[in-house]
């Protein structure tokens, strides 16, 4: 299995990271468009190989996509990131162009690809690349719940004082702070409704600190966060390569499920080796149904910005 990794910055070289010591894959060719800065990150990153104990071949180049030959999967991380203060979705005006590009450099070089978009705003970026790439819907996945669903049970945790491995929950609908939907009704510790244990104001924190989890980390940060961003993309590359149709919450092109069509957004889908395997409908509260249409109405506003 190769993978191909656009961008070697933060998340793009996090994700090989953890992609490289996972094992599940032959070979990662890192690409970006600093002069040396891939080739670099490849280098340094294979120097952990014997440390770490992984096999997978990590390689890098600058921009030459014929060495992305015959990709697998590819992840799109190219663009910039947020600063403190920025909107995901104030990003578009750069990164849709980078986004664009970058899909028609690799469906000409592996045109079976199945493409992970990351690169911000992403529900409006997946968008982007289903209307330009020419691959089937099954072939595009935009990386958003599981990265939020992981800060959504990093939070309930903390709110029932309770290990990671003993909580449940889904967040789905945009990748943005106002658009994000966790699924409170549907988290569980140890198969109990979190309900059950947390009080209103609580309940209330968990769902709002989820919301804010990106913002929360710019400030602090300066910038974007990578560690999670990149466990999440390679979590959802093991279950392309391993084809463990493994439940995830993608951004992916919907056509009446949900209520929606035209449109990418976060949903529960089952991934497997073709992709998408399977859009999981699941039954939404009457608030829950409202609140999507509503995160639905924001990222088609932000789509209307698109030059195709
Ligand atoms: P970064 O600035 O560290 O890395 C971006 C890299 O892309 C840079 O190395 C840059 O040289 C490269 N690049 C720019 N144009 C390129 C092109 N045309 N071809 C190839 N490479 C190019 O940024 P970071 O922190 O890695 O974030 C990357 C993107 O991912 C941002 O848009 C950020 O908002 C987004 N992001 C999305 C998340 C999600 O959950 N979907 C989570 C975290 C970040």
């Amino acid at each position: 299995m190769k993978v191909t990794v656009v961008g070697a910055g933060a998340v793009g070289a996090s994700c090989a990271e953890y992609i490289a010591m996972k094992n599940f894959c032959s070979e990662v060719v890192l690409v970006d468009i600093k002069e040396g800065f891939a080739e670099g990150k490849a280098m340094d990153l294979m120097q952990t190989a014997s440390l770490n104990g992984f096999d997978t071949k990590i390689t890098g180049t600058t921009g030459d996509y014929s060495k992305t030959a015959g990709s697998h999967v590819a992840v799109i991380t190219s663009g910039i990131p947020r600063k403190p203060g920025m909107t995901r979705e104030e990003l578009i005006g750069i990164n849709a162009g980078i986004v664009k590009d970058v899909t028609e450099n690799l469906v000409k070089n592996s045109p079976d690809v199945i493409i992970i978009v990351v690169s911000n705003p992403m529900d409006t970026m997946a968008y982007l690349v289903h209307k330009t790439s020419g691959l089937p819907k099954n072939k595009i996945i935009g990386m958003g719940g599981a990265l939020d669903s992981a800060r959504f049970k990093y939070r309930l945790a903390e709110a029932l004082e309770a290990p990671i491995s003993d909580v449940d929950g889904m967040v789905i609908a945009a990748h943005s702070d106002t658009g994000m939907l966790p699924l409170l009704s549907k988290a569980t510790r140890n198969g109990v409704p979190v309900t059950e244990f947390l009080s209103t104001e609580k309940q209330n924190y968990v769902i709002e600190e989820t919301k804010v989890g990106g913002a929360t980390l710019t400030k602090l940060l300066g910038t974007s966060a990578w560690y999670a961003p990149g466990a999440a993309v390679s979590v959802m590359v093991q279950a392309i390569a391993c084809d463990q149709k493994k439940m995830i919450p993608c951004s992916l092109m919907l056509d009446g499920e949900y209520g929606e069509s035209d449109i990418c957004l976060g949903v529960p889908a089952i991934i497997g080796a073709n992709g998408v395997e399977k859009i999981v409908d699941i039954t939404l509260t009457e608030e829950e149904k409202a609140k999507f249409a509503e995160a639905a109405k924001a990222v088609r506003e932000v789509n209307g910005d698109l030059k195709f």
